[in-house]
């Protein structure tokens, strides 16, 4: 039987988001901000984040994959790419957790291409003991031991994701 911990309460992660989102409207005021929130796990981030953020915003979406169960391929698929050019926009990607780094490592190598005027990063969680490829978080919510997650967007193969605070989940 498995079974879920909570680990981040919803009041907790409500609280962090607030703060990030205070720190981005100061960071871009005066700027637009191309919104990039990676689907499917930041879509619950991205949604409140989005709502704290008081300059302009022009959302746009990406789709990555890499995990199957609890295992990362090490292997990242892009299935669905942004519909509009991001030439000499600032963008600001939205995570929910970064893990190995091989997503974000990616991504960001795709995204230099587009020639954006500057490309920064929102995650939600890092987990540190698993880093492979050092990544630079912008902003952070919060930096977590090594523990398999799941809630507020992020799952055990495709389950859990509505939870609204972040769980530990014990097979
Ligand atoms: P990375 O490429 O290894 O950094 O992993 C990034 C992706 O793996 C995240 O966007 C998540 O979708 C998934 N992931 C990594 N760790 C966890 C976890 O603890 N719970 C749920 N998904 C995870």
């Amino acid at each position: 039987m498995s079974s879920v911990d909570v680990f981040i309460s919803k009041e907790q992660i409500a609280n962090r988001v607030k703060e990030i989102g205070a720190l981005i409207s100061k960071d871009y005021a005066g700027k637009e901000v191309t919104v990039i929130p990676l689907l499917t796990g930041a879509f619950m981030f991205a949604a409140d984040l989005l709502r704290e953020i008081k300059v302009p915003v022009d959302i746009q979406f990406m789709a990555t994959s890499s995990y199957e169960g609890t295992q990362s391929t090490g292997e990242v698929k892009i299935n669905y790419d942004l519909k509009r050019s991001v030439h000499g926009k600032h963008v600001l990607l939205v995570e929910d957790i970064v893990d190995t780094g091989t997503t974000l490592k990616t991504v960001m190598e795709i995204m230099k291409t587009r020639k954006p005027a500057s490309i920064k990063l929102a995650s939600l969680l890092y987990k540190p003991a698993r880093n492979i490829h050092p990544v630079d978080i912008d902003y952070l919510g919060f930096e977590i031991e090594d523990k398999f997650v799941i809630g507020y967007g992020l799952d055990f193969d495709g389950r859990y994701r509505e939870l609204p605070y972040i769980g530990v989940y014990q097979a």
